[in-house]
């Protein structure tokens, strides 16, 4: 159904999530109510007429300081130097120093930062790429973009990660790359994916683009495989609008990664020069100097955010996971430190009288808790469909790959399939609340616990 100009722009700075959501969610705050705030289980139900237990606004995002933020913003506004320059380049040294880099290139988005890095790593058509079935689709559009073939690897479901058990029987000659992908900003098991990586010669992207400061033992995710990349859209935990960077501590990757973002021109070389003779195929991906003026006032924040974050979500976890059928998400041992972009936990109708969980979400939402229910399987869309009727992958790929029911077949994934049937999020904005804030997701989840049977249709 086409969408309105109106409800195109305001689902527009949530894309990122990639998901279905409600109108509560959009407006950012609660349904208004006559009264302000109606704790206890026993009350009616709001999607039943009653009081939402909560109408106070949640923190919006993305959050602009005028004191702090937009000094910067405006001196390089006046400038007159809006192509990329210092601003960039202060930004780039300033993200690579925050998560432990010796390199960092920005670049337009997260999803040209994966295919920049795929690309200056040769992955091309006719290779083989293992993706998680359970990310968003910037993951697997860039491998699609190089020509190569994504293979879904199945999911835990309790981490809500790529499951490092399943990516050996997916590797066959012509894999060339794994993207571990981070997701809802919990860390994937890079312990284990590296090891397998290595023993198997493979390169390894990370797809930290949900993951903004979390950590493994003490060190940076996007830093643990050859390079990882980064997104800075509006939702991010980092907002920028529309931005992305890639980070490694390989000199010649890097060096031809800046080199493809301008125009394929020679490392070091800036906006503005022309005949300096081009070396590689490349193309245009530059970020804009405000761009990195915003980028740099954010940066200033997030180390503070996160720290509020990994509080709250810890607190709310102990809280909710006493709630019969609501199973938090579960941090693997060596996280030190996770980026929670998203919130998730499991929901089980069973302990809710059967109640489906798009009814679970619909209640959640109208006692004034923003929440919705993440991804779709991308490993059985149309999108691969067109890809596999594609030229270049008619040209690149053999005959018996292109059966394109034996590869759904082959990339069937049951974890990741009940997965989404089950997952429920809430946004990263709402974990930079107060405890009482918490306190009200804990109390609305179980007010509809206690009378999920009233919302149970009868048949
Ligand atoms: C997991 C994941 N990968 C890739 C992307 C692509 O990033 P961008 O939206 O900046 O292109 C996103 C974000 O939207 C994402 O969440």
């Amino acid at each position: 159904m086409p969408l309105s100009r109106r409800e195109f722009l305001r689902r527009n700075s949530l894309t990122g999530l990639g998901a279905v959501l409600t109108p509560t969610l959009l407006a950012g705050a609660s349904p208004a109510a006559p009264l302000n705030h109606q704790s206890g289980a026993s009350q009616s139900l709001a999607l039943l007429g009653g009081h939402p237990l909560r109408t106070n606004p949640w923190p919006t995002w993305p959050i602009w300081n005028p004191e702090t933020d937009e000094k910067r913003l405006l001196e390089v506004i006046r400038s007159g130097v809006w192509s990329r320059a210092g601003v960039v380049s202060e930004f780039e040294e300033k993200w690579a120093a925050t998560v432990g880099a010796k390199r960092c290139l920005s670049v337009v988005n997260g999803t040209n930062a994966l295919i920049a890095s795929l690309a200056q790593f040769d992955i091309k058509g006719g290779d083989e790429v293992l993706v998680p079935a359970y990310t968003f689709i910037g993951t697997v559009a860039p491998v699609l973009a190089t020509g190569a073939m994504p293979v879904f690897v199945d999911v835990e479901r309790d981490t809500f990660q790529m499951d490092p058990a399943q990516i050996e029987a997916k590797i066959t000659p012509r894999t060339r790359a794994i993207i571990p992908v981070h997701i809802l900003g919990l860390p994937a098991d890079m312990t284990r994916i590296m090891a397998i990586a290595r023993k198997h010669n493979l390169i390894v992207i990370e797809d930290a683009c949900q993951a903004h400061m979390a950590e493994i033992n003490h060190q940076k995710v996007g830093t643990l495989g050859d390079a990882g990349c980064f997104s800075f859209q509006n939702s991010k935990n980092l907002a920028i609008g529309e931005a992305g960077a890639i980070v490694s501590n390989d000199d010649a990757f890097m060096d031809r990664c800046f080199s493809y973002h301008n125009y394929g021109n020679p490392y070091g070389t800036v906006s503005g020069v022309i005949g300096i003779g081009t070396l590689i195929q490349g193309t245009k991906l530059r970020l804009s100097e405000y761009q990195a003026a915003i980028g740099l006032a954010q940066l200033a924040r997030l180390d503070q955010q996160t720290t509020l974050r990994n509080e709250n979500a810890a607190y709310l976890k102990a809280k909710i996971e006493k709630i019969p059928g609501i199973l938090p998400y579960r941090l693997y041992d060596e996280v030190t430190r996770a980026a929670y972009h998203l919130f998730p936990f499991r929901y089980q109708p069973e302990a809710f009288k059967g109640l489906p969980r798009e009814q679970f979400l619909k209640a959640l939402n109208a006692e004034g808790i923003p929440c919705l229910g993440g991804y779709a399987p991308l490993n059985k869309m149309p999108y691969l469909n067109d890809a596999f009727q594609s030229k270049n992958y008619r040209k690149m790929y053999p005959k018996e790959m292109l059966n394109y029911d034996r590869y759904l077949e082959n990339n069937h994934c049951p974890a990741n399939d009940q997965l989404c049937q089950e997952a429920v999020w809430l946004t990263q904005n709402m974990l930079l609340g107060s405890r009482a804030d918490m306190d009200d997701i804990a109390s609305a989840i179980e007010k509809i616990h206690g009378q999920a049977d009233k919302l149970v249709i009868k048949k």
